[in-house]
């Protein structure tokens, strides 16, 4: 079922202060979809989840599961009759029930059949790959165990939407990504709608169909990942999703029809020309130019560069280096001007001088807020 959120507002009030969490935020998430909240810490993805679970009272807009409204703020459907499967970061299972105790427990709560409840459970552990350790207690589980059984759990009762907030953060890096591909293997074979909630950048490209940005309780920006990784509107989306050169910009001689502008580029004491491109011409009013480290090219991987390439190039010298592993991060300096690029292989030196090449596509003007 497809899940619609229209100016959703959930205030707090902490004392004196009113905190407002959620701030007039809209999103649709499409049958069978998989939609995810990302943000920092604070950002409001744990609130909007809970009032999309019927946990919260909400204080402006509405929820719609299937065409039917859920909560406005004067109304509101109890989180038992909202036919929603949730998931926390802390498994929250009932300690003193077996895994296959709290699988009951769900279907028993959400009158499923009498006559085939052990035969769904038996289904749902089969679906988390799982079968075997039914009559154990959480304690007795690993943390991914433990995880999975909450998420069958979750799916037993057949809901038509599924909530997950942050479910694999209190796993260890190498059972995160092992979890991450086996809960994706899992929601297809469900084909359920889900609104997925993370901090964690990589983990939302890799699950993600679309994803919503969040910035201290508003939205940044919505879009697949390679939409908002290749074209974020804002310094912060950049910033958040991988690495930025983010540098102040003035733009002088706009092509409106080509979408491109000369502009001089500051930071510090220096200042560059520089070809950049933009889609919309509202940003050219102060922007920031946003540039990927692995569209700063130096020199020595740019033999045969095309002429309009050429007029994107400034010598400098690299100042540090970080290794990384599968690549390098160069620090290089034109003036002032510090850039992050990003190769594949360590082919510079530290303190050797070298030219850099950024293609004026991949130089993009954005606005200078949220
Ligand atoms: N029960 C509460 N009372 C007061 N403030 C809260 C409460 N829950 C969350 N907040 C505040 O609302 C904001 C969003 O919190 P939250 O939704 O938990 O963020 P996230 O899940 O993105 O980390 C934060 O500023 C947080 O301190
Ligand atoms: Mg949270």
């Amino acid at each position: 079922m497809t899940i619609t959120v229209e100016n959703l507002t959930k205030k707090y009030s902490s004392g004196q202060e009113e905190v407002v969490a959620v701030d007039d935020v809209s999103f649709e998430a499409t049958q069978g979809e998989l939609f995810t909240l990302l943000g920092p810490s604070g950002c409001g993805k744990t609130t909007t989840l809970r009032c999309l679970a019927g946990l919260e009272q909400i204080n402006g807009g509405t929820i719609s599961i299937g065409g039917e409204t859920v909560a406005t703020p004067k109304q509101s459907t109890k989180p038992e009759h909202r036919d929603i499967g949730l998931v926390f970061q802390s498994y929250a299972l009932w300690p003193h029930m077996t895994a296959r105790e709290n699988i009951l427990y769900a279907l028993k709560a959400r009158d499923w059949p009498k006559n085939d409840r052990e035969n769904r459970i038996e289904e749902v552990l089969e679906l988390v790959g799982l079968p075997e350790i039914g009559g154990r207690y959480p304690s007795e589980l690993s943390g991914g165990q433990q995880q999975r059984i909450s998420f069958a759990r979750a799916v037993s009762y057949e809901p038509s939407v599924l909530l997950m907030d942050e479910p694999l953060s209190n796993l260890d890096f190498k059972q995160r990504r092992r979890m991450r591909r086996l809960l994706l293997e899992m929601l297809q074979e469900v084909g359920i709608t889900t609104v997925y909630v993370t901090h964690d950048q990589e983990e939302a490209f890799e699950i993600s169909d679309e994803t919503l940005v969040l910035n201290t309780g508003q939205k940044a920006q919505q879009g697949t990942p390679q939409e908002l990784y290749k074209n974020p509107t804002s310094p912060f989306v950049a910033d958040f999703l991988g690495e930025a050169n983010l540098f102040d910009a003035t733009a002088r001689d706009v092509d409106a029809a080509a979408g491109v502008a000369q502009c001089e580029v500051r930071s510090g004491g220096t200042t560059i020309e520089m070809e950049c491109s933009f889609q919309d011409e509202s940003v050219l009013k102060d922007p920031i130019v946003v540039i990927r480290p692995e569209d700063v090219r130096p020199g020595a991987y740019t033999d045969g560069a095309t002429v309009a390439d050429e007029r994107n190039r400034w010598d400098g010298t690299v100042s540090h280096q970080f290794y990384r592993g599968s690549f390098t991060q160069n620090i290089i300096d034109v003036g002032e001007i510090r850039f992050k690029c990003k190769t594949d292989k360590p082919v510079l030196d530290e303190g050797q001088d070298v030219s850099i090449v950024v293609e004026p596509s991949d130089a993009k003007l954005v606005h200078d807020e949220v």
